[in-house]
């Protein structure tokens, strides 16, 4: 065995269980959502991206059932080789159809779609310029490209017309909900920006779809803006979608470029069949259940209501941020919920800056008046 390095592993392990931020997987013996059951206790869930609660609906799960007696468990190839099936096609169809874009080209994951629009898209003569909250995928993306990066502060438009006004060949890159405080740009501010120094706008919207907008069509159209306008748009369907895997849609030659020379979408197997019949499933229900979206708001209303006197962050969004400080409060205050019943847990940096350790709260459309009631008396008590 190589010591030397596996010496300098648990070094860094160690390091981690001092600094309180050593992280385990959490094992759900049950889930459906609203509820949680670890254990063996069942807990109330505050602390999942399922916002419209698809991933236990029944048509959701026949889908799948059906979709893999359809087309099997596996995909069994790379996209370009024999991983697509029509299922494939129908999904990517489907997703144009619903966001108005030309072209979609689907993913393993959000993380690899990142990788693949960022790396694939940009090049040496470029400046990725990035919200300083960007998602790690994104971050890495930028960090893994040829492009030089820049930061601007956090939804600042000003901050960002300062950079742009900098560098050369600018790409800005921006999330339609922040994941971890749960707030939007102004996009069409960006956008006004983003064309006085031509530079492309690629949109995140990993927590804007299904949730946002007519139809579950996300934060562009919740702000009135065609997918047209953007360069790009990525999002995964392991959120509102209830399920896995992930797109970038775009005009046909952005879509045609990345399905050329995206490593990520080239040289990885595709999507399990099943998954994409769950997905379109989801889509289908995401668009015709308005009943989700809207319960859903009225959960995030009640909330914001109900906790008016918490130092909640500004958001109107699914994800609600209680900033505690640090990790060894947040750690304490998400023991102590746990203990009563719920199940929130504490973030904890690197996922989030340095003493800004939070309970990222979220809200679903499985939640109901008395949950959140409970859920606020808790919180109470315990801060
Ligand atoms: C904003 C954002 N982008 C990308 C991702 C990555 O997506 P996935 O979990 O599908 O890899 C996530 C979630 O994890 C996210 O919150």
């Amino acid at each position: 065995m190589p010591q030397a390095k596996l010496a300098q592993l648990s070094q860094a392990l160690e390091l981690r269980r001092a600094q309180q931020l050593l992280r385990t997987p959490v094992t759900l013996e049950r889930y459906n959502g609203r509820l949680v059951v670890v254990a063996g206790t069942s807990y109330l869930n505050f602390c999942g991206n399922d916002y419209l609660s698809l991933a236990t609906a029944p048509p959701v799960l026949q889908a799948y059932a059906d979709g893999a007696a359809q087309f099997g468990a596996g995909s069994s190839g790379s996209p370009l080789v024999t991983g697509q099936h029509a299922v494939h096609q129908q999904l990517s169809d489907s997703l144009a159809d619903w966001l108005g874009v030309e072209r979609v080209l689907l993913f393993s994951s959000g993380f690899a779609a990142n990788q693949a629009m960022l790396l694939t898209l940009s090049s040496k003569n470029d400046t990725l310029v990035l919200d300083k909250l960007s998602h790690a995928s994104i971050i890495d993306a930028a960090l893994h490209s040829e492009a030089s990066l820049k930061r601007f502060a956090h939804n600042d438009v000003a901050a960002l017309q300062n950079l742009l006004s900098q560098v050369s060949q600018p790409m800005v890159v921006t999330e339609g909900v922040f994941s971890m405080d749960g707030d939007s740009p102004d996009l069409a501010a960006m956008l006004t920006l983003c064309r006085r120094y031509d530079a492309p706008l690629l949109l995140d919207d990993a927590h804007g779809l299904g949730v946002l907008g007519p139809e579950g069509r996300g934060t562009a159209a919740a702000q009135g803006i065609a997918q047209s306008e953007l360069f790009c748009t990525m999002a995964n369907f392991g959120k509102a979608l209830g399920t896995g895997g992930a797109f970038i849609a775009g005009s046909k030659t952005v879509i045609d470029y990345i399905e050329q020379f995206g490593r990520h979408y080239i040289y990885s197997t595709a999507l399990p069949p099943p998954l994409c019949a769950a997905v379109l499933k989801s889509i289908e229900l995401c668009r015709s259940d308005s009943w989700r979206r809207d319960k859903l708001h009225s959960n995030i209303t009640l909330f914001r209501r109900l906790g008016a006197d918490l130092p909640l962050l500004n958001s109107q969004s699914a994800i609600q941020g209680l900033v505690l400080g640090s990790s060894e409060r947040a750690v304490a205050v998400s023991n102590q919920l746990k203990q009563r019943g719920i199940w929130l847990s504490a973030i904890r940096p690197p996922t989030v800056p340095q003493s800004s350790a939070r309970l990222r709260i979220t809200l679903s459309a499985a939640h109901t008046a008395e949950d959140i009631t409970l859920l606020l008396q808790q919180l109470r008590q315990v801060l």
